[in-house]
Protein backbone atom coordinates (compact mmCIF):
# COMPACT_ATOMS: atom_id res chain seq x y z
CA UNK A 1 0.00 0.00 0.00
CA UNK A 2 1.37 3.33 -0.90
CA UNK A 3 0.19 6.50 1.14
CA UNK A 4 0.58 10.29 -0.07
CA UNK A 5 -0.96 13.25 -0.14
CA UNK A 6 -2.33 14.46 -3.50
CA UNK A 7 -3.56 17.81 -4.21
CA UNK A 8 -4.01 18.19 -0.25
CA UNK A 9 -6.21 15.10 0.38
CA UNK A 10 -4.74 11.81 2.04
CA UNK A 11 -4.75 8.92 -0.50
CA UNK A 12 -4.15 5.01 0.09
CA UNK A 13 -3.02 2.93 -3.32
CA UNK A 14 -3.26 -0.67 -3.93
CA UNK A 15 -0.99 -0.47 -6.42
CA UNK A 16 2.70 -1.90 -8.06
CA UNK A 17 5.04 0.34 -6.20
CA UNK A 18 7.20 0.44 -9.34
CA UNK A 19 3.84 1.94 -11.28
CA UNK A 20 4.35 5.17 -13.09
CA UNK A 21 3.25 7.70 -10.72
CA UNK A 22 1.45 8.68 -14.10
CA UNK A 23 -0.40 5.83 -14.48
CA UNK A 24 -1.35 5.78 -10.67
CA UNK A 25 -2.93 9.71 -10.84
CA UNK A 26 -4.74 8.80 -14.34
CA UNK A 27 -6.13 5.10 -13.58
CA UNK A 28 -6.42 4.93 -9.82
CA UNK A 29 -6.99 8.36 -8.75
CA UNK A 30 -9.35 9.46 -12.36
CA UNK A 31 -7.33 12.56 -12.50
CA UNK A 32 -7.02 12.92 -16.15
CA UNK A 33 -5.46 16.59 -16.42
CA UNK A 34 -2.46 15.12 -16.13
CA UNK A 35 -1.46 13.78 -19.88
CA UNK A 36 0.71 10.96 -21.33
CA UNK A 37 3.07 12.51 -24.44
CA UNK A 38 6.18 10.35 -24.86
CA UNK A 39 6.50 8.44 -21.14
CA UNK A 40 10.43 8.77 -21.41
CA UNK A 41 10.52 11.87 -19.48
CA UNK A 42 11.10 14.07 -23.09
CA UNK A 43 8.10 15.99 -23.64
CA UNK A 44 7.11 17.49 -20.11
CA UNK A 45 3.08 16.55 -20.56
CA UNK A 46 3.28 14.30 -17.82
CA UNK A 47 4.78 16.85 -15.60
CA UNK A 48 3.22 18.03 -11.53
CA UNK A 49 4.96 18.62 -8.11
CA UNK A 50 6.21 16.22 -5.68
CA UNK A 51 6.77 18.07 -2.63
CA UNK A 52 7.28 20.94 -4.20
CA UNK A 53 9.16 19.76 -7.40
CA UNK A 54 8.33 19.76 -10.99
CA UNK A 55 8.51 16.12 -11.96
CA UNK A 56 7.95 13.72 -14.59
CA UNK A 57 5.49 11.58 -13.61
CA UNK A 58 5.60 8.91 -16.41
CA UNK A 59 9.73 8.04 -15.13
CA UNK A 60 8.50 8.52 -11.35
CA UNK A 61 7.52 5.59 -9.57
CA UNK A 62 4.72 5.57 -7.30
CA UNK A 63 7.01 4.78 -4.43
CA UNK A 64 9.03 7.39 -5.04
CA UNK A 65 5.83 9.57 -4.05
CA UNK A 66 5.10 6.92 -0.74
CA UNK A 67 4.86 10.12 1.90
CA UNK A 68 5.28 12.84 -0.47
CA UNK A 69 2.89 15.70 -0.99
CA UNK A 70 1.91 15.48 -5.02
CA UNK A 71 0.05 18.43 -6.88
CA UNK A 72 -1.46 18.18 -10.16
CA UNK A 73 -2.78 20.52 -12.26
CA UNK A 74 -6.31 19.39 -10.87
CA UNK A 75 -5.05 20.87 -7.81
CA UNK A 76 -2.91 24.25 -8.67
CA UNK A 77 -5.86 26.12 -8.33
CA UNK A 78 -6.15 25.25 -4.84
CA UNK A 79 -2.55 25.89 -3.18
CA UNK A 80 -4.06 28.12 -1.48
CA UNK A 81 -8.01 27.68 -0.28
CA UNK A 82 -9.55 30.33 -1.39
CA UNK A 83 -7.20 31.92 -3.47
CA UNK A 84 -9.08 31.17 -6.66
CA UNK A 85 -7.62 30.37 -9.66
CA UNK A 86 -3.74 30.23 -9.48
CA UNK A 87 -2.17 33.77 -11.50
CA UNK A 88 -0.35 31.32 -14.08
CA UNK A 89 -4.22 30.21 -15.27
CA UNK A 90 -5.10 34.17 -15.14
CA UNK A 91 -2.45 34.56 -17.53
CA UNK A 92 -3.04 31.76 -19.47
CA UNK A 93 -6.83 32.70 -19.91
CA UNK A 94 -5.43 36.92 -20.77
CA UNK A 95 -2.77 35.48 -23.04
CA UNK A 96 -5.22 32.91 -24.89
CA UNK A 97 -1.76 30.69 -24.46
CA UNK A 98 -3.93 27.14 -25.39
CA UNK A 99 -4.59 25.66 -28.30
CA UNK A 100 -4.85 22.42 -28.59
CA UNK A 101 -4.41 22.39 -25.09
CA UNK A 102 -2.43 18.78 -24.73
CA UNK A 103 0.55 20.39 -23.35
CA UNK A 104 -0.65 22.62 -21.35
CA UNK A 105 -1.30 21.25 -17.93
CA UNK A 106 2.29 20.10 -17.88
CA UNK A 107 3.37 23.90 -18.69
CA UNK A 108 1.35 25.04 -15.91
CA UNK A 109 2.68 22.95 -13.48
CA UNK A 110 6.71 23.50 -15.06
CA UNK A 111 5.60 27.41 -14.92
CA UNK A 112 4.22 27.56 -11.16
CA UNK A 113 7.50 25.07 -9.75
CA UNK A 114 9.28 28.27 -11.88
CA UNK A 115 7.39 30.92 -9.79
CA UNK A 116 7.37 29.22 -6.45
CA UNK A 117 11.45 29.14 -6.88
CA UNK A 118 12.42 32.19 -8.39
CA UNK A 119 9.19 34.66 -8.42
CA UNK A 120 10.86 36.94 -11.01
CA UNK A 121 12.56 35.07 -13.61
CA UNK A 122 14.19 36.54 -16.54
CA UNK A 123 14.23 35.11 -19.68
CA UNK A 124 16.88 32.90 -19.33
CA UNK A 125 15.52 31.19 -16.46
CA UNK A 126 12.30 30.72 -17.85
CA UNK A 127 13.76 29.54 -20.77
CA UNK A 128 15.73 26.75 -18.26
CA UNK A 129 12.65 25.84 -16.58
CA UNK A 130 10.62 25.37 -19.58
CA UNK A 131 12.48 23.58 -21.74
CA UNK A 132 11.69 20.32 -21.15
CA UNK A 133 7.86 21.30 -21.97
CA UNK A 134 7.34 20.68 -25.65
CA UNK A 135 4.50 21.95 -27.28
CA UNK A 136 3.76 20.48 -30.76
CA UNK A 137 1.23 23.88 -31.67
CA UNK A 138 4.06 25.91 -30.71
CA UNK A 139 3.00 28.54 -28.29
CA UNK A 140 6.15 29.05 -26.66
CA UNK A 141 6.21 32.81 -27.33
CA UNK A 142 2.62 33.14 -25.62
CA UNK A 143 3.48 30.68 -22.89
CA UNK A 144 6.64 32.69 -21.79
CA UNK A 145 4.56 36.34 -22.53
CA UNK A 146 1.83 34.43 -19.92
CA UNK A 147 4.88 33.76 -17.25
CA UNK A 148 5.89 36.70 -17.39
CA UNK A 149 2.49 38.47 -17.10
CA UNK A 150 2.12 36.20 -14.00
CA UNK A 151 4.98 37.31 -12.60
CA UNK A 152 4.79 41.01 -12.71
CA UNK A 153 0.69 40.98 -11.26
CA UNK A 154 2.55 38.89 -8.34
CA UNK A 155 5.13 41.61 -8.18
CA UNK A 156 2.16 44.06 -8.09
CA UNK A 157 0.18 42.42 -5.53
CA UNK A 158 3.53 42.83 -2.64
CA UNK A 159 4.20 46.63 -4.22
CA UNK A 160 0.56 47.42 -3.02
CA UNK A 161 1.16 46.40 0.31
CA UNK A 162 4.42 48.14 0.38
CA UNK A 163 3.95 51.03 3.13
CA UNK A 164 6.57 52.83 1.83
CA UNK A 165 4.92 52.85 -1.42
CA UNK A 166 3.33 56.44 -2.42
CA UNK A 167 -0.36 56.47 -3.68
CA UNK A 168 0.83 57.87 -7.21
CA UNK A 169 3.36 54.66 -7.45
CA UNK A 170 0.33 52.42 -6.55
CA UNK A 171 -1.83 54.02 -9.33
CA UNK A 172 1.58 53.11 -12.01
CA UNK A 173 1.58 49.34 -10.97
CA UNK A 174 -1.99 49.20 -11.13
CA UNK A 175 -1.86 50.67 -14.64
CA UNK A 176 0.99 48.65 -15.72
CA UNK A 177 -0.79 45.21 -14.24
CA UNK A 178 -3.96 45.86 -16.18
CA UNK A 179 -2.42 47.61 -18.87
S1 LIG B 1 4.89 11.83 -20.93
FE1 LIG B 1 6.27 12.25 -19.33
S2 LIG B 1 7.74 13.56 -20.22
FE2 LIG B 1 6.47 12.96 -21.90
S1 LIG C 1 -1.13 23.72 -27.15
FE1 LIG C 1 -1.10 22.00 -28.47
S2 LIG C 1 0.63 20.88 -27.81
FE2 LIG C 1 0.79 22.75 -26.77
Amino acid sequence: MISLRVNGEHRELDVDPAMPLLWALRENLAMTGTKFGCGIAQCGACTVHLNGRAIRSCVTPVSAAEGGEVTTIEGLADRTPGEGLHPLQTAWIEKQVPQCGYCQSGQLMSAAALLDSNPNPDDAAIDAAMAGNVCRCGMYSRIKSAIKHAASQNRAVVQSFDPGASVNAEDDVGEKAHG
